[in-house]
């Protein structure tokens, strides 16, 4: 039985200090059961927490972590960073060398502006939407999550399913008006939205890959058709790339998939593990941004030196030969084994993976949409948490997340996993 003494005691202390003890909702455990663990220190695959147990880390704080934890090249240009001063507030070099890797990496982005989170990306990545086109409109897509900021709070995803919670109390309706939703992989809805809502839709914004309604890939055409929806329309194409961004592969989702919006949000990977956030496009929407343009959006710690540094170093070791090949050959085999453990348990599952990202449903799916998404065995999932957590593997909190790998996950990791997994399974059958 895993000894948690001290994760319990600081998470008691924490809900007296903290909403709800933490400092993001998905972290508090609440969707699986039982008290969440309080992290120590993190390093390569692995994270310790404050009672001395070790998992193998399948969250990578929730996606930044693809080069490992702590990895000590992104840890020492940290330190020579550090030196210099932690923030700015004035033009620095540093800016110019991490976006002209975006730039040269990502194909939709000619121009970027970098922020400090993904919610920040696509609340200004949805103003400049509308001050582009002059439309109010825009659709999102059930289970897809773009931030916590008020028009994106409608239908979801992860976070907010998991608390059960429609919508948010405090999101004024007049804002979440012009937030059409439809349900993901369905063309047939968004042409309806456009009839239905003629020259008035800015733009539609998608996770290209959903991970936040539990992993999710785009049908075929799905993609293809929105890019012409949206270009025969006169309205953007935006993804949202926070989590897929240099994960899916080093251009991101649309590389993989060739398809190029017209905007794109990034955050998580691009930040190394600090702070960060971006929005990038084509150079004339773009230059709409102040104080190129009127659309105004500014901020304090924006494009900081530490936030800049880690992310230039993970850009680096990711951009080295073979290391989406070896993303994608460690996590194919992580996904095949996972569902041959559940398998050979009789419990059903659907599930897959690309390059770094993988989930899995505890259902016969396919999964999909939202809808599907809710219909698997949340309740399994929770006891499956706990049973992986017993033997050593941290996986995200909650059904409607999907899983990430890095590459310091060594082939012993993933054994290791693999028979967690086995063992786990074969004790909920
Ligand atoms: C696709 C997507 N967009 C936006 C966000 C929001 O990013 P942040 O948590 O950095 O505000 C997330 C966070 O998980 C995300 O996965």
């Amino acid at each position: 039985m895993l000894n948690t003494t001290r994760s319990q005691e600081i998470f008691t202390a924490a809900q007296k200090l903290m909403p709800g003890g933490v400092s993001s909702p998905v972290r508090a455990f609440k969707s699986v059961g039982g008290q969440p663990i309080v992290f120590d220190r993190v390093k390569g695959a692995y994270a310790w927490d404050v009672d001395g147990n070790r998992y193998i880390d399948y969250v990578g704080s929730w996606g930044p972590a693809i080069c490992g934890h702590s990895h000590p090249e992104v840890i020492s240009a940290l330190h020579e960073a550090l030196e210099k001063g932690t923030s700015f507030g004035a033009p620095c070099e540093l800016e110019n060398v991490l976006a002209s890797m975006v730039i040269e990496a990502v194909p939709s982005v000619e121009m970027v502006r970098f922020v400090n989170s993904g919610t920040e990306a696509c609340m200004a990545v949805l103003r400049l939407m509308r001050a582009f086109t002059g439309r109010e409109k825009v659709i999102k897509f059930e289970g897809c999550y773009h931030g916590h900021a008020d028009m994106f709070l409608v239908k979801a995803g992860s976070g907010v399913a998991t608390l059960g919670l429609p919508d948010s109390p405090g999101v004024p309706r007049s804002v979440t008006a012009s937030t059409l939703t439809a349900p993901y992989n369905d063309l047939e809805a968004v042409k309806e939205l456009f009839a239905a809502n003629a020259g008035e839709i800015a733009g539609v914004i998608l996770e290209p890959v959903v991970g936040n309604a539990g992993f999710i890939t785009p049908e075929p055409g799905f993609l293809e058709g929105l890019r012409e929806l949206t270009k025969e329309n006169g309205a953007l194409l935006v993804f949202d790339e926070v989590m897929t961004g240099f994960r899916i592969s080093y251009g991101g989702a649309q590389a993989k998939f060739g398809i190029t919006p017209d905007l794109t949000t990034m955050g998580k990977v691009i930040g190394g593990g600090l702070p960060v956030g971006a929005y990038g496009g084509r150079a004339e929407i773009m230059r709409l941004v102040a104080p190129a343009g009127p659309m105004y959006q500014a901020g304090t710690l924006s494009g900081n030196p530490l936030a800049m540094t880690a992310g230039i170093k993970t850009l680096e070791l990711l951009k080295q030969p073979g290391t989406y090949e070896r993303l994608a050959l460690i996590t194919k085999r992580l996904s095949d084994g996972i569902q041959a453990a559940a398998r050979e348990a009789g419990l059903p599952i659907t599930g897959g993976s690309i390059s770094a990202m993988f989930g899995f449903f505890l259902c016969e799916g396919p999964v999909r949409n939202f809808e599907e998404a809710k219909a698997t065995d949340t309740v399994r999932f929770g006891k499956l948490h706990r049973a992986m957590l017993e033997r050593g593997v941290y996986l995200a909190p909650s059904s409607y997340e999907a899983g990430f790998t890095s590459l310091a996950h060594s082939d012993a990791d993933i054994d290791a996993t693999l028979v967690a997994f086995r063992d786990a399974f074969a004790s909920l059958a």
